[in-house]
């Protein structure tokens, strides 16, 4: 795992520009507090990344959203508070206990009726909605383990259609994409990933750097064609 370096003054902006703009409600607020409670690491989506995806659901129309990596529902809530009424999040989580820390988490931010939460490997969860001809997905987040960040990539389009909007969070990994050592489990995977995004015909994608509470990193936004 690559050691994340935030500079207080990094943090010191995220938390006011949260504040200011961005306003986390409390049923988000609690997400972050039972997760932390429960032992589960740190690792969701800050405030402001979350809203920006929130958003995206919105600005894409999507109805349908498939999720790869659940960890405690924060940014499952976010996606699911910007679907429309009858709109529904399929996500994938393959440890049980953390499951069941989102299903608390989304149940009680009142979104349960949209969220569904698969537990196992998401590789098999994927084959699994294909297998039961899913209708495809409108919007995908992929946030699971890096090292299938390309699998998951390939599913987001099997499993979407042209126009599917598909947000890869975790792709510059404090720059170990320009040095693999650096993590040599995760990085690989993230940079296959960057590499379909760049050549797979059937995407047209950018990247975007951040800093933050959560380090060096960046999300990637991809359109499938
Ligand atoms: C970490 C951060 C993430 O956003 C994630 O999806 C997985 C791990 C981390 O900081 O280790
Ligand atoms: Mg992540």
């Amino acid at each position: 795992m690559i050691e994340h370096q935030p500079t207080a003054r990094w943090i010191a902006v995220e938390d006011f520009l949260s504040g200011v703009v961005v306003h986390p409600d409390s049923s988000l607020q609690r997400a972050v507090t039972t997760a932390l409670e429960a032992g589960l690491p740190p690792i969701e989506v800050t405030p402001n990344a979350g809203k920006l995806l929130k958003l995206l659901v919105q600005l894409s129309g999507a109805r349908r959203v498939l999720e790869i990596g659940t960890l405690a529902g924060f940014s499952t809530i976010w996606m699911a508070q910007g679907l429309p009424d009858g709109g529904k999040l399929v996500t994938c989580e393959f440890l049980p206990q953390h499951a069941d820390v989102a299903r608390a988490n989304v149940d009680d931010a009142g979104l349960g009726h949209k969220v569904e939460i698969r537990v196992g490997a998401a590789l098999d969860t994927l084959q699994a909605l294909q297998d039961e001809g899913a209708e495809p997905f409108d919007f995908v987040f992929i946030d699971a383990d890096k090292e299938n960040d390309a699998q998951y990539l390939d599913w987001s389009i099997r499993l979407g259609r042209p126009g599917t909007t598909v947000v890869m969070d975790n792709v510059v990994w404090e720059g170990a994409v320009l040095d693999p050592a650096l993590d040599t489990v995760n990085a690989p995977g993230i940079i296959s990933a960057l590499q379909m995004m760049g050549e797979d015909p059937r995407l047209d994608a950018t990247v975007i750097q951040t800093v933050g509470s959560k380090g060096w990193d960046g999300f990637a936004l991809a359109l499938v064609r």
